[in-house]
């Protein structure tokens, strides 16, 4: 999440996220499922641009809605960054407006956490546009009101994430991982996936957080893991599709990121990436992207917290 300021606005780069590990505990009563997951913020970005204005009204202009995406993003007050600033506003009495535009890069509906980055994204913008001395606690607060991989775009750029997702523990990521990226043609609604699914015996992280923080690739691999995969599989033949398909691409290891229906291939340098990608992509599995891991030294600079 890199933060710029130019005079009265702010433009902010949106990350993706991966989940190198997603175990579902148990389905709760409120309809929520139990989870420990890991997540890494990764360098596929959507840009906004914020300026605050007199007024309490919240407008949101799209960039190429639509091109690129499965479908067109919710506009005006279904859409997640105007919810999350109302709720802001309204939690704290703000009582000006703001003006945002979002540039899409992230497709949706694909386990890329793309919306709740721009959830995060906005509530960090607003912090220091609206000039209200918000701790970080109090931004996770609402941020876990309006989605559960939200607090974790707060945190990141790594993280265990607990509870649905919302209990953050930031990790030391000493691994820069070249990845592709495959966006099939069908999403999944990350709802219709957790419906479904059914909580097996729990797996433990604590060998693939040891590997992120040691900076083994190597062990990392064998630690990937993602119970959802399995659901998604049944709901969509893309991700059995793909599966096969990065069997034969030549890559370290891979993985459904979240819900689904997007997944990542690890690789061993960016080289080796192009030459995954290439091969994936003369087998038509949909938009080939390639991406990295975030570094934390640059996680949140300028930021208001
Ligand atoms: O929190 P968020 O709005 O992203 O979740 C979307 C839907 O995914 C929820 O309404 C719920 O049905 C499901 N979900 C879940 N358990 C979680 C996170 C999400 O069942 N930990």
């Amino acid at each position: 999440m890199i933060i710029r300021s130019d005079g009265d606005r702010l433009t902010i780069q949106s990350p993706a996220k991966i989940n190198l590990f997603l175990d579902v505990l148990g389905r709760r009563e409120d309809g929520f499922h139990d989870l420990e997951t890991v997540i890494c913020a990764i360098d596929l970005e959507d840009t906004l641009e914020m300026r605050a204005v007199a007024g309490k009204e919240i407008t949101l202009h799209l960039h190429g809605n639509g091109i690129g995406q499965r479908e067109p993003l919710p506009e005006g007050e279904d859409n997640i960054i105007v919810k999350a600033l109302r709720l802001l506003a309204q939690s704290s009495g703000v009582d000006q407006g703001m003006e945002v535009t979002l540039t899409k890069r992230i497709p949706s509906a694909a386990g890329l956490g793309g919306a709740s980055s721009n959830a995060a994204a906005v509530l960090l913008g607003a912090a220091r546009l609206w000039q209200h001395d918000w701790s970080l606690e109090q931004l996770a607060g609402v941020a876990a009101e309006v989605g559960s991989d939200v607090p974790f775009f707060l945190h990141g750029p790594a993280a265990i994430c607990r509870g649905r997702g919302e209990i953050v523990q930031p990790l030391q990521n000493r691994l820069r991982l070249h990845l592709v990226l495959v966006h099939p043609p069908a999403g999944l609604s990350t709802a219709r996936v957790f419906a479904h699914c059914q909580p097996g015996r729990p797996v433990s992280s604590a060998a693939l957080i040891e590997a992120l923080e040691t900076g083994n690739r190597r062990a990392l691999l064998d630690e990937l893991h993602n119970s959802l995969q399995r659901t998604a599989a049944g709901l969509e033949p893309w991700v059995g599709r793909l599966e096969e398909l990065l069997s034969g691409s030549g890559c370290l290891g891979f993985q459904m990121s979240g819900s689904g229906t997007s997944f990542f291939a690890i690789c061993a340098h960016r080289q080796h990436a192009r030459q995954v990608a290439a091969r994936l992509r003369s087998q038509q599995p949909g938009q080939v992207d390639y991406a990295s891991t975030l570094d934390g030294k640059k996680w949140l600079s300028g930021s208001p917290c």
